[in-house]
């Protein structure tokens, strides 16, 4: 299958149009995740989003050595050039003595000498201990402080200087913490990860991320349906089962799951499916591959957008806290009660 690339505006590389998300929560095992990236190599991804947090970069890294070997039976070698490898720094390594061990640690897990891409996860420092109730606040969360943000992100130009990562960029961030951003860093942002599905489409703002020549990376593109429990409430739609979804289905003979990837191929963003399912790995590739939405298909799916963002983020709030909206700056403001305004 010949998968599409874009250009990344900050460097002119190509991105594969296609990634293989590697985040297995609790029900799927690191090995199985290794197992999963094995038949995405099989099936033609290049393109891994990896994180510290997801616990398996030392399996998934072991899978790409055997790639890069030739040591995957069915599979010519693969050169390391050929891949396009995500990174992500979790929370608890914001601080300016952190940023470079932890990339480090996941360079070397995965067994690379350089990554193609380094976000910062999300823009808070907040720890949470793994699998913690959803409504557990950290007594150490605290709102996001661009000051301290800077630092973190000056640590991540540097690693841009030395030759270590070809690209850095955001994850979860927002219209109000990028532009501050652009304001104040020497390297800009290459990419912005973000949650992006049928239902939830954030337009205006993957436009004007688009339009600052920043790439956008879509997570959660099918709309997570095996997400865990705590990450659901009552009003979560379902994109796979809309009507338009499913009637769009129809029309090319594939699953909505397809349907949803062809959306985000015109919608001009990069969706990063996960499956551990060589049927879907397989079928998943294909819809941005091949047979593309029409314009009008493409029209009608902007219409069923329902603002249903799933991750929400609840665990990153702070003592002062209103609800999760306030980790996504809805009416343009950061919030920042005084007690962390550094003086
Ligand atoms: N930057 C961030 O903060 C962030 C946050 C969340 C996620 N992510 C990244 O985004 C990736 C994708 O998000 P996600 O895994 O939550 O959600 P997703 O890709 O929307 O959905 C994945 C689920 O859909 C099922 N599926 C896949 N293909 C299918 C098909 N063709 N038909 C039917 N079901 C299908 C899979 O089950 P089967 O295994 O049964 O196929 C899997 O459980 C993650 O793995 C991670 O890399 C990033």
């Amino acid at each position: 299958m010949n998968v599409p690339f874009k250009t990344v505006p900050a460097t002119g590389a190509k991105i594969p149009a296609i990634g293989f998300g590697t985040f297995g929560s609790d029900h799927i095992s690191n090995d199985q995740m290794a197992q999963a990236v094995v038949l995405a190599l099989k099936a033609g991804y290049r393109h891994i989003d990896c994180a510290q947090v997801y616990g398996n970069e030392r399996q998934i890294g072991a899978v790409l050595g055997d790639a890069m070997a030739g040591r995957i039976e069915g599979l010519g070698p693969i050169a390391r050039e050929d891949l396009w490898i995500t990174g992500k720094l979790w929370n608890d390594k914001h601080a300016k003595v952190d940023v470079g061990p932890a990339f480090r640690e996941s360079l070397q897990d995965l067994g690379l000498d350089y990554l193609d891409l380094y976000l910062v996860h999300w823009p808070f420092p907040n720890y949470h201990p793994p699998k913690c109730d959803v409504d557990a606040r950290s007594p150490n969360a605290r709102p996001y402080i661009h000051e301290e943000f800077m630092e973190t992100w000056r640590e991540l130009e540097k690693l841009v200087d030395a030759g270590l990562v070809r690209h850095i960029g955001t994850s979860n961030i927002t219209r109000a913490k990028l532009d501050l951003l652009l304001r104040d860093c020497r390297i800009r942002p290459a990419v912005q990860e973000m949650e992006l599905h049928p239902h939830f489409q954030q337009q205006e703002f993957v436009r004007y991320v688009q339009d600052q020549d920043i790439v956008v990376i879509g997570y959660c593109p099918l709309g997570s349906p095996n997400r865990p429990e705590r990450d659901r409430v009552p009003t979560d739609t379902v994109d796979m089962e809309d009507p338009v979804v499913m009637e769009i289905a129809q029309a090319h003979g594939c699953h909505p799951a397809a349907v949803c990837l062809k959306w985000a191929a015109a919608n001009g963003h990069i969706p990063i499916p996960l499956s551990t399912k060589e049927r879907n790995i397989v079928s998943n590739l294909a819809a941005v591959c091949e047979d593309p939405l029409t314009d009008d298909e493409y029209l009608r799916l902007r219409k069923i957008d329902r603002n249903c963002r799933l991750i929400k983020g609840q665990v990153f709030l702070w003592e002062e806290a209103g609800g999760w909206e306030d980790l996504w700056d809805l009416d343009g403001t950061i919030p920042c009660p005084p007690r962390y305004v550094r003086k």
